[in-house]
């Protein structure tokens, strides 16, 4: 098949143009990446604690970005893309306990080259299927040789109960195409109390044992209360907490 060149020059704009949208928000991803690694490593040093297990992140394929465009219903342009999809770069932060995901996200929260956009709290509101995670939508800035660019990056954090928990159900949501039977819907959402459950008792645990190391070193702990729930964190990481509850 004979391709005008006029044609053929257009694809090939349109290729370099979404080769360089798709490079932004690698780069996005690399920043967030290393603010992340400088976190885990200064934690690690200096507090000999890690309230990060691991970090996964992913760049949306080509494909995945048309599909969604489609399923939204919104224009195929790079404008409306930008706009409208927000998790092109997207990073999932596991932690050990719940108090931890509240830590990690104020101090995501205080980075100054950091806005954030919107916050989904699916922990204090889980969805009726039982999800629960903290949803970050940040913008960060990209600098170029020429000009800085801000991008998007969505950022999910759990814990590790709650990450078994999504990863088993993404599965089974696909397995079944979006057409879960009731029983196994109704054993899901059972198994998201017991993961629920699990997250309380661990983090009991784990206020004990910080109320007893804070009383050796006069560490100032402040009462989270979540869901009834209770939770100690060091009185600096709360600072971002209240502000997102004042909005
Ligand atoms: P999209 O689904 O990406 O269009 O976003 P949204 O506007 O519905 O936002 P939301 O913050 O609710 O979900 C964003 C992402 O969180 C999803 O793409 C999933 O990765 C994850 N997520 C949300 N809900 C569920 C869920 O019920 N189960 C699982 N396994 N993951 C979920
Ligand atoms: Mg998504």
């Amino acid at each position: 098949m004979e391709i005008e060149a006029s044609k053929l020059q257009q694809l090939k704009l349109i290729r370099k143009e979404m080769t360089r949208f798709m490079m932004n928000y690698k780069f996005g991803l690399d920043e967030m990446n290393t603010k992340l690694k400088i976190l885990q490593e200064e934690f690690q040093n200096i507090h000999e604690y890690n309230p990060i297990e691991h970090i996964n992140s992913r760049l949306k394929s080509p494909e995945s970005i048309l599909n969604k465009v489609y399923r939204k219903n919104i224009p195929f342009s790079i404008e409306s893309i930008k706009e409208n999809i927000h998790d092109i770069a997207g990073i999932r932060i596991v932690c050990s306990f719940v108090s931890d995901i509240y830590m990690v996200s104020n101090m995501i929260h205080q980075q100054e080259d950091v806005t954030v956009i919107s916050t989904k709290d699916y922990i204090k509101n889980p969805k009726p299927n039982g999800y629960r995670s903290l949803h970050l939508i940040l913008s960060i800035p990209v600098f170029l040789s020429d000009r800085t660019e801000s991008v998007l990056v969505e950022i999910q954090i759990r814990t590790v109960a709650m990450d078994f928990w999504a990863s088993l159900e993404h599965k089974i949501y696909y397995k079944y195409n979006k057409d879960i039977p009731k029983s196994i819907l109704n054993e899901l959402t059972n198994a998201a109390e017991v993961a629920t459950d699990l997250d309380y008792r661990m983090e009991k645990l784990h206020n004990e044992m910080k109320i007893v190391k804070g009383a050796n070193t006069n560490e100032d702990l402040s009462l989270l209360q979540i869901n009834n729930e209770k939770f100690h964190l060091p009185s600096v990481f709360l600072e971002s907490l209240l502000k997102d509850e004042q909005q």
